[in-house]
């Protein structure tokens, strides 16, 4: 499973990638504005940066919600850096512009998921990302990993090439059972990532070997 960072903060993307395990970035419109970016100018100069850091695919969103204006979005998006992955939402107009975007080789991560439904949708027309938001499901007292599930199972009985790039994670156990139960992709804010390191058997496990060390 690939490791994707969910965040548009410039030193958390450096920390997650300097890690060693990172595979990628997700940004979205209220990321970007938690950190401050504002003006399409400073926006773009900030993808361009996440890009730098991260060399490797890096989600940008676009704001229109028309066929035409998410296309053009696109196609600015993309001359920001190769590793722009132009991020969709799942509406009708998403759905053509993911088309249009993939028969053109430009990646595409279809946002905001919460069906299966939606997921063969955006399968069929050529997503190479699919974003369910587990978290928010979870918020809502329905189950994001059971959608994981079902998603997997269909994309593998299938044959789609989209991978599932599980979204809205909120716990390290979220990411495990990510990896579990079939996502391609797992995109997180680093919190839950570092969450990943911790035992408490490993610290006391620690402690011990030093200590006993000490005493030598
Ligand atoms: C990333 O692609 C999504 O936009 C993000 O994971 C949503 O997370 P949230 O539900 O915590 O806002």
């Amino acid at each position: 499973m690939k490791f994707f960072v969910d965040t548009a903060n410039l030193s958390q993307i450096i920390e997650a990638k300097e890690l060693g395990i990172l595979d990628g970035a997700t940004t979205n419109p209220s990321l970007m504005a938690k950190e401050g970016v504002k003006g399409k100018n400073n926006i773009f100069k900030h993808y361009a940066a996440i890009c730098d850091i991260v060399q490797n695919d890096v989600s940008a969103e676009v704001i229109s919600t028309d066929f035409e204006g998410m296309i053009k979005e696109a196609e600015e998006l993309v001359s920001i850096s190769e590793h722009i992955v132009v991020k969709i939402p799942m509406i009708k107009d998403g759905i053509k512009a993911i088309r249009h975007l993939s028969d053109r080789g430009i990646k595409t991560n279809c946002t905001l998921v919460f069906s299966t439904g939606q997921a063969i949708l955006a399968a069929k027309a050529g997503a190479t990302y699919l974003s369910p938001f587990i978290g928010r499901i979870n918020d809502i007292t329905w189950d994001g990993i059971e959608l994981i599930k079902e998603i997997a199972e269909v994309y593998s009985i299938q044959l789609y090439d989209t991978e599932i790039l599980a979204a809205s994670i909120r716990s390290p156990r979220q990411i495990v059972e990510c990896a579990k139960y079939g996502a391609d992709v797992v995109t997180s804010p680093l919190k839950s990532i570092l969450g990943l390191l911790n035992h408490p058997l490993t610290d006391i496990g620690l402690e011990k070997f030093l200590d006993d060390h000490r005493n030598m």
